[in-house]
């Protein structure tokens, strides 16, 4: 036993010091398949002998299928913000101020201010405890599990140096790469595209699914070290310090002994950081001498020793040539700026997002306006200002939002306190019909393989598939001729579309395209009603008796099924052979038994594995919930369950349940 034991250790060992190589140095020392022949190795042998189980492992990484509600923690010091300023005159008053404050020399340590979202991590005897969000500076988010996937935070530290206890801060973000690719796959979705790879960021570290924050690839500078014991009195070589314990510590870092040096780096990286593989929006400006920190103080919002210099976002003024509009699955109309193209940031601006009508009417603008454009931290440009000198005393036609949908024609409409205007043919409205489609076919829906948005814009326009039923009335004959298709792709597509009969209940109510009715949704409704046709005939109690499923919800399920065309296209899907009904296999599988139930699961089991729980918890009604919090309703606890989560469990007074015991629950 001990052989295995040492083995894990050894290739954990290792596994930890290639990761720091790779992400920390950018000097690997062995190539990515090696790295991944011993991470699975590492892996097998931790499925095989859960004993050994650590919170610590460099295989946490890989992320959990845990679901999670975030629990929320206090700040042991509060997490402040910066002073800003765009102006170099209040960068020199800052530098004059301090003088004057301190009455002696003092150093600047200049750094970059990353454009993500800010982390505090506690790291307790060279181990990550605790990663929390700033929140709203006092408290914040525990994303601990999610922060464990990002390669660059160590969960473990090198050497033996560091304090027994302190925290660090810094900033997660999401590389300029990255935030393109995902991007580009949401637009393919027609999923609404992150803002900035900022929001990208902090909108990751919130999902509760850690195996998509993991495959995320988010990055981590940290800048700000705090704690009783800190090894140097200047922050500059704290800093210095704590990348020798294994933190990715931002190059672009340099102690200033003049002004003259500061605009020196001010000036360097307002050009250099466009090279930079992540965003940044500023310097920072830190007094170094930690006891000058200390005397210089702070103010009720910002320390007084700090300042940030923002960066002034590049614009370039073109000419607005007309505004065209486009239509979205599910019906959403977005205004599009058509420019007049130009140079910004290093690439050419051809068109700009106009958001909504509310946008539109705030800009006052006329076709031929000069405008600004913007980018920002945005990847897609925005008309911030028209100037109006230029407009002339013949201006073009006013822009008005329109109000019919440019695809189809129909009447537009606005819902009450949304900001955006819909196209309400949902079932004749091409680009929403196509949407629909694709939503069927894709992968947490019906899941048909080898069929793709292209090949569904490919049937719709040869008016092959005009709705989503009329996939079960394909043939091989049908399709195989067409345009790059041939016999062996025709019939992996039709195989597709009738193995996707055999989805569950829950993921055909899904694939309805329902609005507001996601993935969640539809599970619980498939777990209330024994059949679609009794979601059809639900009245609005009945819908609203089902856990989360609210007035808005309910009333979007009885819109859909009061049209007939909906219902027309539920019977051909039946007649089909879709289970638009529970099968005895589901039926089995689901209870309530554990409704309402908020568990966390903690330890090593014998019977069943911590996904399975996971799944029997789901399927009984339950909640998975990631750590333990007043709301917990008890512990499902196996093995070694730590000390710590015995003692908070006791002091809460929160039930443990054993793996028998949890399992006599829900027979
Ligand atoms: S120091 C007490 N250093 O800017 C001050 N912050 O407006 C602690 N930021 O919330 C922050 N780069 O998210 C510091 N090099 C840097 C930074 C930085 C980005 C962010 C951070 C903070 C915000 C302050």
């Amino acid at each position: 036993m001990t052989i295995v034991k040492d083995k894990i250790q050894e290739l954990r060992a290792a596994l930890h010091r290639h990761n720091y190589n790779y992400y920390i140095l950018n000097t690997p020392e062995i190539s990515d398949i090696e790295f991944d022949r011993m991470m699975r190795e590492l892996q097998k042998l931790e499925e095989e002998h859960p004993e050994y189980y650590d919170e610590h492992s460099p295989s946490v990484r890989i992320g959990s299928d845990l679901n999670k509600n975030f629990t929320q923690v206090p700040h042991k010091y509060p997490m402040l913000s910066l002073s800003n300023t765009y102006s170099e005159e209040e960068v020199a008053d800052f530098y004059d101020r301090t003088y004057k404050a301190l009455n002696e020399d003092f150093e600047i340590c200049c750094e970059l201010k990353y454009d993500g979202t800010s982390i505090s991590l506690t790291y307790e005897n060279g181990k990550l405890v605790r990663a929390v969000t700033r929140g709203d500076g006092e408290k914040g988010d525990d994303v601990t599990d999610n922060v464990k996937t990002i390669r660059t935070i160590p969960l473990v530290l090198h050497g033996n140096t560091y304090p027994p206890s302190f925290e660090i801060r810094g900033e997660i973000l999401l590389p300029w790469t990255v935030f393109e690719e995902l991007n580009k796959e949401r637009e393919a979705k027609e999923e609404s595209l992150f803002a900035n790879p900022r929001n990208a960021a902090s909108g990751t570290l919130k999902l509760q699914n850690s195996s998509v924050v993991a495959s995320r690839k988010l990055d981590a500078y940290l800048y700000y070290l705090l704690g009783d014991q800190l090894p140097c009195n200047g922050h500059y070589e704290n800093l210095h310090e704590a990348a020798g314990w294994g933190f990715k510590i931002s190059e672009a870092t340099c102690k200033c002994s003049s002004l003259e040096e500061v605009f020196l780096f001010i000036d360097y990286w307002n050009v250099e950081r466009k090279n930079l593989p992540v965003a940044t929006d500023g310097i920072v400006l830190k007094v170094n001498n930690l006891l000058q920190q200390k005397n210089l103080g702070f103010t009720a919002k910002s320390p007084r020793w700090a300042i940030a210099y923002k960066f002034q976002a590049e614009r370039a003024l073109t000419r607005l040539n007309k505004v065209t509009y486009q239509v979205g699955r599910t019906g959403t109309v977005t205004p599009v700026a058509n420019l007049e193209p130009v140079q910004l940031s290093g690439t050419t601006v051809k068109r700009a997002s106009l958001h909504n009508a509310d946008i539109i009417e705030g800009l006052d603008l006329y076709v031929g306006d000069m405008v600004y454009v913007e980018k920002g931290g945005e990847i897609i440009p925005k008309i911030t200002e028209v100037d109006v000198t230029a407009r002339g005393f013949m201006p073009g036609e006013k822009v008005m939002f329109i109000t019919h949908c440019p695809e189809c024609g129909s009447k537009l409409v606005r819902y009450e306190s949304e900001a955006a205007h819909y196209c309400p043919n949902e079932t004749a409205c091409p680009p929403q019909i196509k949407g629909k489609i694709e939503h069927f076919i894709s992968r947490k829906a019906m899941n048909i393989d080898g069929l793709g948005p292209e090949t569904v814009d490919l049937f719709y326009k040869l008016g092959l598939v005009k709705n989503t039923a009329d996939l079960y009335q394909l043939t091989v004959d049908d399709i195989k001729d067409l345009d790059r298709m041939g016999m062996k792709s025709a019939e992996n597509i039709i195989n597709g579309i009738n193995k996707s009969k055999e989805a569950p209940f829950e993921r055909a109510v899904f694939a309805l395209g329902i609005r507001f009715v996601g993935e969640t949704v539809a599970k619980k409704i498939a777990r209330s009603f024994a059949s679609i046709d009794e979601i059809a005939e639900a009245g609005l109690d009945a819908l609203t008796s089902i856990d989360e499923i609210g007035e808005k919800i309910a009333r979007s399920i009885q819109h859909y099924f009061s049209d007939t065309s909906n219902r027309q296209l539920v019977d051909r899907l039946k007649k089909a052979g879709l289970q638009l009904y529970r099968t005895e296999e589901d039926a089995g599988n689901y209870s309530d038994k554990l409704a309402g139930q908020s568990i966390v699961i903690s330890g090593v089991f014998t019977h069943f594995s911590r996904d399975e729980y996971k799944e029997m918890i789901e399927r009984n009604g339950g909640k998975n919930i990631g750590s333990i919090s007043p709301k917990t309703s008890f512990i499902l606890a196996g093995e070694n369950m730590g000390p710590a989560k015995r003692e908070k469990a006791a002091k809460l007074g929160i039930r443990i349940v054993g793996e028998d015991e949890f399992l006599t629950i829900i027979s």
